[in-house]
């Protein structure tokens, strides 16, 4: 439906009729509106909080209600009966795959999973202390490298390709960076195992000849991954964007993802919330706690988010994941306090008034602790998991023929025309 907004020009008495087209105007049109020799309106929205950038048939977010989606179906139920690479699959090509369509992309995927060896000396190039985020976004960049034909961006069929290659050598990648830190050997992947349990397997083998994770453990993973898979237009999804809306190879694309994602404004809530914990301690700490939060001498980290006003799906399914891993490994205590603080909050009219409930940072970095990650790993889990998401909207982009290279408008605020001084006059 095409409704129209009625514009008055207060400075010139002129009016204006623009369509609203899915409840948006188009920015271009404002350009109309002028007053005479000056150039015409623009919107001034740093940080894009309500402007649309692209239209998008991947994800849906519904912040006041709670709801995600990828491609119309629930997060809850994707959680509960997908894998990763078949929501990977869902998010790429808009459908889940038939039986035959996953056996051949897992196969494609199982079999991308090795590196060229000069990337493994690459990244042991690297200081004993790098960051696994640094290292993962510069070895995303370095891939390009290897393989040229990946600026080939409107060639479909290349495009599988180096979809394929991303997803399939994240987690080879990641682990190398992990052993590279840890002072291991690095750990080849194994064709034998799923997607996640090699993961663990790179990361966590050591001399047995195969290692196998407790499945549950596997599981628990898996659902993160496919948690954190696509998000719409957050800021790394729109550093993809805007890098390959140049034109640029996927991985070129990805790397700028990885190095908005490793912004602690981005992806590194969890770690906080870990911070957090630990330095409450214990249960009887909690309400004191509270106390200082709601005097503004803390955040409670894990709470709030921009778009979710309402409890985070992805919070209600993650704390479920929690005890099947505490299953495991024995109970991390911190789950308590966790607990503890969600229960007072929840009741609490400072964080009611305000909309505050658990986010997906909440319960996840708990999880990663009990699975042995350090907490540099954390961003490394969630870059790994939202690769389809980043080549998904890099995909649809390409695709799109309404982009244009992302280019923003600013208001210049500096010194205009004047006349160069010599350094000896100054
Ligand atoms: C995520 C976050 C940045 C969203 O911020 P936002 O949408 O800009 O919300 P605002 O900062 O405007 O917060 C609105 C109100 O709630 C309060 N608030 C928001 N999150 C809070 C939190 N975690 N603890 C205590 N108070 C909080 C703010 O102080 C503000 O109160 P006021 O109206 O009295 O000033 C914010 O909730 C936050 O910092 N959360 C903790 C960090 C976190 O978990 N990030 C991961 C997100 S997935």
């Amino acid at each position: 439906m095409t409704d129209t907004l009625s514009i008055r020009d207060n400075r010139t008495g002129k009016e204006y009729k623009l369509p609203i087209t899915d409840g948006t105007i188009r920015a271009a049109d404002l350009q109309q509106i002028a007053v005479d020799g000056e150039p015409g309106l623009a919107t001034y929205d740093p940080g894009f909080v309500n402007t649309a950038s692209c239209r998008s048939s991947i994800t849906f977010i519904d912040g006041d209600a709670g709801i995600l989606e990828y491609r119309g179906y629930p997060i809850e139920q994707l959680a509960e009966h997908s894998s990763f690479l078949e929501v990977s699959y869902l998010l790429l090509y808009g459908e889940l795959p038939t039986q035959e369509q996953l056996d051949n992309w897992v196969h494609e995927i199982t079999y991308h999973t090795f590196l060229h060896e000069n990337l493994k000396q690459f990244i042991q190039g690297f200081r004993y202390d790098a960051h696994p985020m640094g290292m993962l976004m510069a070895s995303v960049s370095a891939l390009s490298t290897f393989y040229p034909d990946a600026r080939e961006v409107k060639d479909p069929e290349n495009r599988t390709m180096q979809i394929t290659r991303l997803i399939a050598k994240m987690p080879t990648l990641g682990a190398f960076a992990f052993r590279h830190v840890q002072g291991r050997p690095y750990v080849y992947p194994d064709n034998r195992l799923s997607y996640t349990a090699n993961f663990l397997a790179m990361l966590f083998k050591m001399s047995e000849p195969t290692y196998e994770a407790d499945e549950r453990l596997v599981q628990a993973l898996e659902i993160l991954f496919i948690l954190h898979a696509d998000h719409e237009q957050n800021c790394s999804t729109n550093a993809v964007r805007s890098v390959g809306s140049a034109e640029a190879d996927p991985y070129s694309a990805v790397a700028a993802g990885i190095g908005a994602l490793f912004g602690p404004l981005h992806g590194g809530a969890n770690e906080a919330v870990l911070r957090m914990l630990k330095r409450i301690g214990r249960t009887d700490h909690v309400a004191d706690f509270i106390e200082g939060v709601k005097d503004g001498q803390e955040r409670l980290m894990g709470f709030g988010h921009r778009v979710y006003k309402n409890y985070d799906p992805r919070a209600k399914i993650i704390k479920k994941a929690c005890d099947d891993v505490f299953e495991v490994t024995g109970v991390n205590p911190l789950l308590k306090v966790a607990q503890e603080l969600e229960k007072i909050a929840l009741q609490d009219e400072y964080f009611v008034k305000r909309k505050l409930y658990p986010n997906v940072d909440f319960y996840s970095g708990l999880i990663y602790e009990a699975l042995q990650f350090p907490p540099e790993m954390f961003t490394v889990l969630f870059a790994i998991g939202r690769t389809p998401g980043w080549l998904a909207q890099w995909s649809e982009l390409v695709e799109d023929k309404e982009q244009k290279i992302a280019r923003p408008k600013q208001i210049y605020t500096g010194i205009r025309t004047r006349e160069f001084v010599p350094i000896d006059q100054r």
